[in-house]
């Protein structure tokens, strides 16, 4: 007999998420783009909603009602046909429990989410990873990894931490590769910086398919990762699986007061998003006056760059040095990107000087 409680084997095998930080190894207090939060912070009338949220001593609305009510008619769905998670980050793992367990396998591209390893090994299932595309999602490689054991297919659209897409045709081809007994989980945690003309068609899928889930979060774009809201559409089917499974009160009484205030605020997202695509196209632009450096960002459509770098500046270096200048970014030697730094776009200035320092790295180097 063992001398002490033996965790599941597959339990064991998870390596813990590893979050953005926020200081310097010296416990510096440093400029936070490590987490793709919103540099604008938070809609004010959702600030205000958090101030004036219901009485703590009282549990929080176990249905999340009223969200689930704004939410609906914001997106055009049916409020039945949305669960709510602690975070978007919840329903990812919920949807891998929920169809996945001991034997299954998860499907996902390299260089995709984190999380998708750890929810598809908290239920015991085998985690899969298809080879990508220059970084990005490769629908085909995808599509020949499916197994008759593969119950799950997560894709982040944009995806983290690449910033890359997948257009509406192949989001589309992917879906209609996949057996209908294959739950497609489409991640849209960063779907509101995408343009409307590049709807990937996600939602539509979700509303239309028996087998997909799309997922979307009000810790990006909504600037409200500290209320950890993230919300799911699938058929209704799927919504009732996760609904068993999730926590019973899983939104607290001010992260269901701040998200609805912040729904209602589609301004404070519009702001949000044309900041976002104005500073990254100016920051990529400088990036690429840096070329002859060999840093090279890949094409984003989400709020962060990923710069790979491929001439004398190492990405080590330049994540060690851009400390000294206060910043923190996110360097990902753990999910295969040792050549490659993370970059959430901040603020004009920040990025400004951001760009400046990666100059003067590099012509150091
Ligand atoms: C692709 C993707 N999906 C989901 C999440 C989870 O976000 P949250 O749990 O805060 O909703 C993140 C957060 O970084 C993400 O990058």
């Amino acid at each position: 007999m063992a001398d002490a409680p033996q965790p599941k084997p597959w339990i064991t095998g998870i390596h813990a998420y590893v979050p953005g930080k926020s200081t310097g190894a010296d416990g510096r207090e440093l400029i936070k783009l490590s987490a793709n939060e919103n540099p604008l912070g938070t809609s004010p009338h959702a600030l205000a909603a958090r101030h004036g949220a219901g009485d703590p001593a009282r549990y929080p609305d176990p249905d999340s009602k009223d969200l689930r009510t704004a939410l609906g008619a914001l997106h055009g769905i049916a409020p039945e046909r949305i669960v709510m998670g602690t975070g978007s980050d919840e329903l990812l793992n919920l949807a891998a429990q929920a169809y996945a367990g001991p034997g299954d396998e998860v499907l996902y591209v390299r260089y995709g989410f984190s999380v998708y390893d750890i929810a598809a090994r908290r239920c015991g299932a085998v985690p899969v990873v298809a080879p990508d595309l220059d970084y990005g999602t490769d629908v085909d490689a995808l599509l020949a990894c499916v197994t008759e054991r593969t119950r799950v297919v997560f894709l982040a659209n944009p995806n983290n931490p690449t910033g890359s897409f997948l257009p509406r045709a192949e989001l589309a081809r992917l879906h209609a590769g996949l057996r209908p007994d294959v739950l497609l989980v489409v991640d849209h945690a960063y779907a509101e910086y995408v343009d409307a003309d590049d709807d990937d068609g996600g939602m539509e899928l979700a509303a239309k398919a028996r087998n997909v889930l799309m997922t979307r979060t009000f810790s990006k774009i909504y600037g409200l990762a500290g209320e950890r809201v993230g919300w799911g559409t699938g058929d209704a089917a799927i919504v009732d699986m996760l609904n068993r499974i999730r926590g019973p009160f899983n939104l607290s009484t001010t992260g269901q007061a701040s998200a609805l205030a912040a729904v209602a605020d589609q301004d404070f997202v519009a702001k949000s998003h044309a900041h976002n695509s104005a500073q990254r196209a100016r920051f990529v632009a400088q990036l690429e006056a840096l070329g002859n450096y060999g840093l090279r960002p890949l094409p984003s459509k989400a709020n962060f760059v990923l710069i790979l770098f491929e001439g004398k500046l190492s990405a080590e270096a330049a994540y060690n040095g851009l400390m000294e200048y206060g910043y923190i970014v996110r360097w990902l030697p753990g999910q295969g990107l040792p050549q490659a730094l993370r970059i959430t776009i901040g603020t004009p200035e920040q990025m400004d000087e951001i760009a400046a320092a990666l100059r003067t790295m590099a012509e150091a180097a």
